[in-house]
């Protein structure tokens, strides 16, 4: 399906199993699309109405002038709710994902049944790690290419043992990422660097929470998602030995698995 935000963008996103009256949406991480979701999509569907967004700027749906904020691309997550006569959802976000799934918790309160990060963390960038994204977005406009995101962030996602063991899901990974637009990806790298913390929102989201984290994830350490998981009402820590940050592609049937449980909490 497909809908239109205000500002004429055009919102895409994969729909399994209308005819669910429970709702799970499952936001996908930077640089990818909805298609990472595509083994839980699928499972899913058994039981609820799946809906993967392509946030703005990636997969299916169009470019607009960036920077995306997290609150903008939660907007557009709103609008497909909005067009299905969906109120409430439980919300899964992988990493950018998780960031735009706790804007829309801030936003959209009510609306939340429940939250999974899978993974995801709450704290903003450090000035340091603003400034990276900001050269990162000016290299990719530079050079009007996607490869210096390629290049710079995709080796460093999977589990060490995933090249040898699971060849074809970093085959499918890079396909996912270049078949992105270099502008969408400038644009929700500045996004990314704007965002405000959401420490102070998770003490107040009394919802099922989930942390699905890869044991391998270089971008997210151990301690750190304990941490945030602590900071919930009713946060659960699920680890996946054999992931890094790509569990969902890295360990599909354990994630699937894990969301299941979330879903019948
Ligand atoms: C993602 O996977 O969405 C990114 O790694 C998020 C980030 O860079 O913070």
């Amino acid at each position: 399906m497909q809908v239109f935000a205000e500002d004429g963008t055009r919102i895409h996103a994969r729909v399994n199993e209308r005819q669910h009256v429970n709702a799970v949406v499952l936001i996908h991480g930077f640089p990818f699309s909805e298609s990472i979701w595509e083994a839980q999509a699928d499972a899913l569907a058994r039981d609820a109405c799946v809906v993967c967004p392509d946030l703005r700027g990636a997969g299916k749906s169009s470019e607009s002038e960036g920077p995306y904020l997290m609150e903008t691309l939660a907007a557009d997550v709103a609008l497909l709710l909005d067009a299905l006569g969906i109120e409430r959802a439980s919300i899964a976000g992988h990493s950018m994902g998780g960031y735009v799934a706790l804007a829309f918790a801030r936003m959209f309160t009510e609306r939340v049944a429940r939250l999974a990060l899978v993974p995801s963390r709450l704290r903003a960038d450090t000035p340091k790690e603003a400034e990276a994204r900001r050269e990162l977005a000016d290299r990719i406009e530079r050079e009007e290419s996607i490869e210096p995101v390629v290049e710079s962030m995709l080796p460093r996602l999977f589990a060490p043992s995933t090249p040898a063991e699971r060849p074809i899901v970093i085959e499918r990974a890079y396909e996912i990422v270049r078949r992105n637009a270099p502008a969408g990806a400038a644009a929700a790298l500045r996004g990314m660097a704007l965002r405000s913390s959401a420490e102070d929102i998770a003490e107040d989201l009394d919802v099922p929470m989930v942390m699905i984290a890869g044991a391998r994830d270089a971008a997210l350490a151990q301690e750190e998602a304990r941490e945030i998981v602590g900071r919930f009402p009713r946060g659960r820590l699920i680890v996946c030995e054999q992931s890094g940050h790509l569990p969902m592609m890295e360990e599909p049937e354990l994630v699937t698995q894990a969301l299941h449980e979330w879903l019948s909490e």
